[in-house]
C-alpha cells in the first residue's frame, strides 16, 4: 500500500469486515483481493480498506470500488482475480455489481437497489 504517496493511486476499494462479511469469507476475500493486486504490482494504483458493516449483509461479502461507487454483492475469495484485474482495472460489467454512482451502470430489469439490511430471522413476517 501507497498511502504516503497518493500520486499513483487510482481507485480505492472497500472490503467489507463487519462480523455478517466476515462469516461469509471476509478475510479470505480480504487477502485474496491485496493477494491479486501485489501479484500484479497495482500497490501504487489500488489502496483497499477494511470498513464496518456496509448494511447489505445480506449481499455478503460486499466490496465497494471507488471512483465509480460500484458495488458488488456476494464477493469470494475466488472473484479476486476478476474482480481486480477485469472490474476495477478493466471497467468490464459483473453480474456481481449491484450498483454504481457511474451513470452509465444499468440495472438489470427487475432488480432492486435497495435491500432489508437486517438478518432474515429478524425480518418482519409478511
Ligand atoms: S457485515 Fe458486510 S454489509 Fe454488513
Amino acid at each position: 500500500m501507497a498511502t504516503w504517496d497518493l500520486e499513483r493511486t487510482k481507485h480505492h476499494v472497500l472490503i467489507c469486515n463487519g462480523s455478517t462479511c466476515m462469516k461469509k469469507g471476509g478475510e479470505e476475500v480480504t487477502q485474496a483481493i491485496r493477494k491479486v493486486i501485489s501479484q500484479h504490482n497495482l500497490d501504487d494504483i489500488i489502496h483497499t480498506t477494511r470498513t464496518r458493516c456496509n448494511g447489505r449483509c445480506k449481499d455478503g461479502c460486499v466490496v465497494i470500488a471507488y471512483p465509480k461507487g460500484t458495488w458488488f454483492k456476494e464477493i469470494n475469495e475466488t472473484d479476486a482475480q476478476s474482480l481486480v484485474l477485469n472490474h476495477i482495472m478493466n471497467d468490464l460489467p459483473s453480474p456481481k455489481m449491484v450498483y454504481s454512482y457511474d451513470e452509465t451502470f444499468c440495472l438489470n430489469e427487475g432488480e432492486k437497489i435497495g435491500v432489508d439490511k437486517r438478518e432474515p430471522q429478524k425480518q418482519k413476517k409478511s
